[in-house]
């Protein structure tokens, strides 16, 4: 059965008091009023990991970090290891951002190491891909994110693909107020998923959730979830405030 999923990053914002406040807030929204269509993840900083998970032990919301390191443990200064979030009580973890694409220069290879250990850590990984705007542009965006899925993605098993969410984030639309139009999403998603279905089949690519990313707000979420091949949204902006939030979980 195909997942709906609305994950909020958070990205680097909120300290850490303000972090544990805003999920006790959403936590307790959820608990009253359960959002029955879609499963809620917070993708925290690493800071907020284990606090948040303690608080989210009562109710339904679901948690992950926005980043791994590629390396499994030992003398790597500042990184965090994917078996180090697993023991937070994550569950999700967030890897080939654009943001760590573009500021980190975290390439095709890299991604793919990163995603297996994620992996093998017992983590779902939410593999974010998408063009910027020459890209889409020149008439690229399809052959970019074939790209990225083929190199980030497509060496994993049949077994392993079935805890991978795939998110489409169009560059172009991040933190810009620009959206992809419901039928740019549509189009995408659904070129997504037939490159899944090539490789993997039938029942793997319909079961396979793949979220939109980029200015969703509670304006704009229904119409882009109401496509069918999208199956739900990685929010970032938006995710800091509690009423948009939840409005867009409710869009679903
Ligand atoms: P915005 O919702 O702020 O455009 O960010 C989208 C995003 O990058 C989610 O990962």
């Amino acid at each position: 059965m195909r997942k709906k999923i609305v994950a909020g990053n958070w990205k680097m914002n909120m300290n850490l008091e303000e972090g544990l406040s805003f999920t006790r807030t959403v936590n307790q929204y959820f608990i009253e009023k359960p959002a029955r269509k879609a499963e809620v993840i917070l993708c925290t900083p690493y800071i907020h990991l284990n606090g948040v998970s303690e608080i989210i032990k009562k109710g339904k919301v679901g948690l992950g970090a926005q980043n791994c390191a590629s390396e499994a443990s030992g003398a790597y200064t500042g990184e965090v290891s994917a078996v180090m979030i697993k023991s937070t009580g994550a569950q999700y973890v967030i890897i080939g951002h654009s943001e760590r694409r573009t500021y980190y220069h975290e390439n095709d290879a890299l991604l793919s190491k990163k995603t297996m250990l994620a992996l093998n850590s017992g983590l779902k990984v939410i593999f974010c891909c998408g063009e910027v705007k020459e890209e889409r542009e020149t008439g690229k965006h399809f052959e970019i994110v074939k790209r990225q899925l083929k190199e980030g993605l497509f060496s994993l098993s049949a077994a392993d693909m079935e805890n991978i969410v795939i998110a489409y984030e169009p560059v172009w639309a991040i933190g810009t107020g620009l959206t992809a139009t419901p039928e740019q999403a549509q189009e995408m998603h659904k070129y997504i998923r037939d490159l899944v279905n090539e490789k993997y089949g039938k029942d793997i690519a319909e079961d396979l959730t793949i979220l939109y990313g980029g200015s969703c707000k509670p304006s704009n979420a229904a119409e882009i979830f109401s496509k069918p091949d999208v199956d739900g949204g990685l929010i970032g902006g938006a995710s800091l405030k509690k009423e948009d939030f939840v409005a867009i979980v409710e869009a679903i």
